[in-house]
């Protein structure tokens, strides 16, 4: 099995595995609904060979799973151990023997070409080190009649970025936030150019929209810590730490509710596509 070797995504993997305990367990409505609405739109049917790349807790993967039955099949990669060994306990638990999870790169899924009739990514394209590689990858190891479908941010709610923006003022001078690059999944334009220069034809790009709920600001901070934000909050000082998040907190209030409790609503694009003839598709080195 190959692996990354991206400094970068060594770290994003390292968060990852750190958060694996808490990841999707806060009580807040997130990956979940995220999961489920990526799996419906990639027309899971049963009987289906499926790959879940970057399964994490089994937002997607659970769902799939359903969607297949029994008589199909569905496979979980993760690069963090951690997450890989308490989605397994997870999946023996529910008696799902359809299923199996293991350790496995999502940039480079090492598995026999037309191996699956759907691949299903959610929210982690963006993580990976060269994103338009790893969906020609996923081109490969798709059946000619075979879905990709990915999921990607598509807008944040005003209060979280102003509150990642007070967090962030709070990193060590040595460790500033890293300067946003060239997003290839910016907008529609960009996804259907990414997803053409992988081999892949979109048919839908759709947006999904989730209202998530905290308790206070405490609450929305163990989220935090629950998921990607722990990349950011484990780089301030433990002694800044107060501050930032009485700022942050400040930064929040546009998303409180009279009745008490924060709401914050993101937008996600569910795009699918599909593997273009052969002939047209880019060579392995392009
Ligand atoms: C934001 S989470 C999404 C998890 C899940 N798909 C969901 O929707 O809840 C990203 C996941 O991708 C995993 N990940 C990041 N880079 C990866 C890579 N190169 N290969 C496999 N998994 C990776 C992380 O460990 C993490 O579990």
């Amino acid at each position: 099995m190959s692996t990354i070797s991206d400094g970068r995504s060594n770290e994003t993997v390292e968060v990852f595995d750190q958060a694996a305990t808490s990841y999707d367990r806060t009580g807040v409505s997130f990956f979940g609904p995220f999961g489920v609405e990526l799996v419906r739109r990639a027309g899971i049917r049963p009987g289906e060979r499926v790959l879940d790349v970057g399964c994490g807790r089994g937002a997607v993967l659970f769902p799939a799973a359903q969607a297949t039955g029994p008589t199909g099949h569905v496979i979980g990669i993760d690069l963090a151990p951690a997450m890989v060994t308490l989605t397994a306990e997870d999946v023996t638990r529910a008696g799902l023997t359809h299923v199996n999870v293991r350790v496995g790169d999502a940039q480079q899924p090492d598995f026999p070409p037309g191996s699956f009739d759907a691949i299903l990514a959610g929210l982690v394209v963006f993580l990976l080190p060269a994103p338009g590689q790893a969906l020609h990858a996923y081109a490969r190891l798709l059946r000619p009649a075979g879905r990709l479908a990915v999921s990607t941010l598509a807008g944040q709610d005003p209060a979280f970025v102003a509150a990642m923006d007070a967090l962030a003022a709070h990193l060590p001078a040595d460790r500033p936030r890293p300067a946003p690059g060239t997003d290839p999944f910016a907008d529609d334009c960009a996804i259907i150019a990414t997803m053409a220069a992988a081999g892949l034809a979109v048919t839908t790009i759709s947006e999904h929209r989730v209202e998530s709920h905290f308790r206070d600001v405490d609450h929305w901070m163990e989220w935090m810590w629950s998921h990607g934000g722990r990349a950011l909050l484990r780089h301030i000082p433990a002694d800044r730490l107060d501050t930032a998040t009485t700022e942050a907190a400040r930064a929040l209030e546009p998303a409180r509710l009279s009745g008490g409790g924060l709401t914050l609503t993101t937008a996600i694009r569910v795009t699918v596509a599909t593997p273009q003839p052969t002939a047209t598709r880019p060579t392995e080195s392009s």
